[in-house]
């Protein structure tokens, strides 16, 4: 039996047929647009799935869902997507989204075009009874010569792959004869595919950076190294949860795995359309993906199953680079694209940090420096060209606005900024809009006030009523006690506050990253005077206040004037692998010069994870 589902999302409307009792975020995981908040990945324990019930026929609320939602919501027909049931026809309207600030641009430098895929225009010999070699042979031929001519001999290929052969055949058959050139897209010794050249033919490629929560798509022109354009949106595979685990666990059965990959390459394959239509180009003119990602993201896009990431010993199914068809990956609509999966060191440390670590050069830099990617996972690397430590850090999503009652995304009315004037506390919002949640680094400049202000103490408590009594009154007023303990307010009116449960989770995650920098000084015997500098990298680490991550215990505050925030460093590396080959080899030559240190089974890591849980005195 089934049910009709009309869907309000902004100013578009849906009407889609659901099953009956279907759980509602279910039914909106087919819609590609709906983008449904849900970083528990739909168990019942984030409360962020929220909608309104305009009119028909739900599941009355459960317990969990009245516990997740106060009675005023309820009462305006505020809904839990993971917990309501469609019980008849119904209309629903989700919340407006603000729209995701994505930091896309990073390390940028000049990359010479000397890619590792490319578009060979040749004039093979037509057959006839002086040359009756075979059409491979014929085209391999003229192709040799091509990249001779043009200074790449060793590019040369030396076989025809499987999917190329209907296409070589066609060619053959209906344009060699003509005199019609062909155009090859060659790529590792072996040829992709072969049509006829299309009149203004142009080989572009694809620089992306596909994290957890956002993908950065960058196109650029293959032959003059050009950067033509790049697109930034959330991860589509976020209403399956906001962190790799969930997407792990949603990845367990074989329809699960398929749902997520073939959600991310449609999502990569959309944003290639509308770049390469921006650029003017044909969608065929795409010749080369290049893409960094965490290991756990690359394992969902080439369809295998990530779930031993998540089990002890932690072992993926692969980390070197790969260079596969992108059809044969998924990407609908590109038969003769190349996509090239950058290397890894482990289940934790992916091919991003690889990537981030080659496009900052900290492979071949003289000393030692950090290089942090701060997201759900707190990737840390150390080192130089003597050789590079790295490590992950289970820091939990509270950076990434998960995990937090009033926490959101880098999105349009998030706070992300909060500091003190006159007296009073403010903050600010990404695009100056009204609140609407608190995102990460407006969460470590609250820490960072509140600290200041006496309103949470060391140990991460909020203060009780006799304290707030020798606080001056605009300040005292903040706190209020909530049904789960006590509240600070930033801002009343729009009911966005941290509670004591924010206040500790931001601490787990703190105290996280810290120790993983005190663990690997340690390792490799060194203290904080021997660090050249700190790069902060990724969209929470741009955005970031130094010395509020200093205050909060985040960051050492004796590397504050050592930190360069170096942005999408991932994304960056990825477009310079797609452009150059050494710049490719440079990743290879990073991932090699890494070695992973676990920090699970590290009493250091675990005592200096304790010590690190306080909040610092002030300086
Ligand atoms: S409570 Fe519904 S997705 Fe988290």
């Amino acid at each position: 039996m089934t049910h009709r589902l009309k869907i309000h999302a902004g100013l578009r409307v849906e009407d889609i047929e659901v099953e009956a009792d279907g759980r509602l975020i279910d039914a909106l995981a087919k819609l590609d647009h709906s983008r449904i908040d849900s970083p528990c990945g739909g168990k019942a324990l984030c409360g962020k799935c929220r909608l309104k019930l305009i009119s028909g026929r739900l599941s009355a609320p459960d317990e969990r869902e009245a516990r997740l939602l106060s009675a005023a919501e309820l009462s305006a027909g505020i809904r839990l997507a993971c917990l309501a049931r469609i019980e008849g026809d119904a209309e629903v309207e989700l919340p407006e989204r603000g729209e995701a600030s994505i930091i896309s641009a990073g390390p940028e430098t000049v990359v010479e075009a000397d890619p590792l895929v490319r578009l060979v225009a040749v004039m093979p010999e037509p057959s006839s009874l002086e040359n009756q070699s075979d059409d491979e042979t014929r085209l391999l031929e003229a192709i040799a010569r091509e990249l001779s001519r043009s200074h790449a001999p060793e590019l040369a290929p030396s076989r025809v792959a499987l999917g190329a052969l209907p296409g070589l055949a066609r060619y053959c058959r209906d344009q060699c004869a003509l005199g019609s050139p062909a155009a090859a897209v060659v790529v590792d010794g072996a040829v992709l595919s072969v049509e006829a050249l299309r009149p203004g033919a142009r080989a572009l490629g694809l620089g992306v950076d596909l994290g957890t929560t956002t993908v950065v798509c960058r196109l650029v022109d293959l032959v003059s190294g050009e950067r033509l354009g790049s697109r930034s949106d959330l991860n589509a595979q976020r209403s399956f949860g906001a962190d790799v685990i969930s997407r792990i666990a949603a990845a367990e059965s074989a329809e699960g795995l398929e749902s997520l990959r073939s959600r991310i390459t449609s999502q990569i394959a959309s944003m290639a359309r509308a770049l390469t239509e921006e650029a003017g180009a044909a969608r065929e003119d795409l010749v080369s993906i290049a893409i960094a990602g965490n290991t756990t993201m690359l394992h969902l896009l080439a369809g295998a199953p990530p779930d031993a990431i998540a089990r002890t010993p932690f072992t993926p199914v692969f980390l070197g680079r790969r260079v596969e068809s992108a059809a044969a990956l998924g990407f609908v609509g590109h038969p003769g694209c190349a996509a090239i999966l950058l290397p890894g060191v482990s289940g934790y440390v992916g091919a991003d940090i690889v990537a981030g670590i080659m496009a900052i050069g900290l492979h071949e830099a003289e000393g030692r420096s950090f290089f942090l990617d701060l997201g759900t996972n707190g990737e840390i690397a150390f080192g130089g060209k003597a050789g590079i430590i790295c490590c992950a850090t289970a820091a939990g999503p509270a950076f990434e606005g998960a995990g937090i009652e009033k926490g959101t995304g880098g999105v349009t009315g998030a706070i992300d900024s909060v500091w003190v004037e006159d007296g009073s506390i403010r903050f600010g919002t990404i695009g100056n809009a009204p609140a609407t949640g608190i995102c990460g680094s407006g969460l470590v400049d609250a820490l960072a006030v509140f600290l200041d202000c006496r309103l949470v103490d060391d140990t991460g408590r909020v203060v009780d009523e006799d304290e707030r009594r020798a606080l001056p009154p605009a300040l005292a007023a903040m706190v209020e006690e909530g049904p789960r303990g006590p509240v600070v307010f930033l801002d009343r009116g729009r009911g966005i506050y941290l509670s004591q449960a924010d206040v500790r989770a931001a601490q787990l995650a703190k105290a996280a990253i810290a120790a993983g920098i005190d663990t690997l000084l340690r390792v490799a015997g060194l203290g904080l005077g021997e660090v050249d500098r700190l790069y902060l990298a990724g969209g929470f680490g741009s955005l970031l206040d130094v010395r509020s991550a200093t205050r909060i215990g985040l960051l050492p505050p004796e590397l504050a004037d050592r930190v360069i925030v170096v942005g999408n460093a991932s994304g960056a590396g990825a477009t310079a692998a797609c452009i150059s080959r050494r710049r490719l080899e440079d990743c290879d030559r990073a991932r090699a010069a890494c070695s992973y240190v676990e920090l699970s089974s590290r009493p250091d890591f675990n005592e200096a994870y304790v010590e690190r849980m306080m909040f610092p005195e002030p300086a």
